[in-house]
């Protein structure tokens, strides 16, 4: 489970390159394509861990408390641990919202794109790379290893598939994959 989401943390670091070249060639719809797809595709994997990660970490921590494993994090640790990734995840689709919308009015307006604008977009995309860099980390290093500490084998297979099911749920509009 760690590689399946570790490996989708990668992807989504490959778009955000593929935006970054986009701005560098300065045409607004291009952008708006590469946000809005890297929007819906952040989006399953925030509701992937949002609907089964956090629920499963949380009500096994509870359960477990001072029975676990050597290497089963405290309940609260936990606790807090998915409230802050919580806040991260609203943060970023707030913000990925508001560029893909703002990126959306620009690619409507006939002529070149305003420069200031399209800068404007880039620095908000670019202030939730930065936090999802971070984010990414915490996760990696710690929280999804926590499963494998806390869940019984079958929970652990239960988890697997509920993520699997939501990361590969992309609305049908992006069923062609990333815009070439
Ligand atoms: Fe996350
Ligand atoms: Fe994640």
């Amino acid at each position: 489970m760690t590689e399946m989401l570790t490996g989708d943390h990668a992807e989504v670091d490959a778009l955000f390159r593929d935006l970054w070249r986009e701005f560098d060639r300065g045409g607004a719809h291009a952008v708006f394509e590469r946000l809005d797809y890297l929007w819906a595709r952040l989006a399953v994997h925030v509701r992937a861990e949002h609907l089964h990660l956090f629920p499963a970490l949380l009500a096994a921590s509870g359960r477990s408390q001072g029975q676990g494993k050597d290497d089963a994090p405290a309940s609260g640790e936990v606790r807090a641990a998915v409230e802050h990734l919580r806040e991260d995840h609203d943060f970023f689709m707030r913000e990925l919202a508001g560029a893909v919308n703002a990126a959306r009015e620009l690619a409507a307006q006939d002529g070149p794109p305003d420069r200031e604008r399209l800068l404007h977009i880039r620095g908000r995309a670019s202030a939730v790379a930065e936090r999802l860099a971070e984010h990414n980390r915490m996760e990696e290093q710690q929280v999804y290893l926590w499963p494998v500490a806390l869940l019984t084998e079958s929970e652990l297979d239960t988890l697997r598939g509920g993520m699997k099911r939501e990361i590969e749920n992309l609305p049908p509009r992006f069923s062609g994959g990333a815009p070439r």
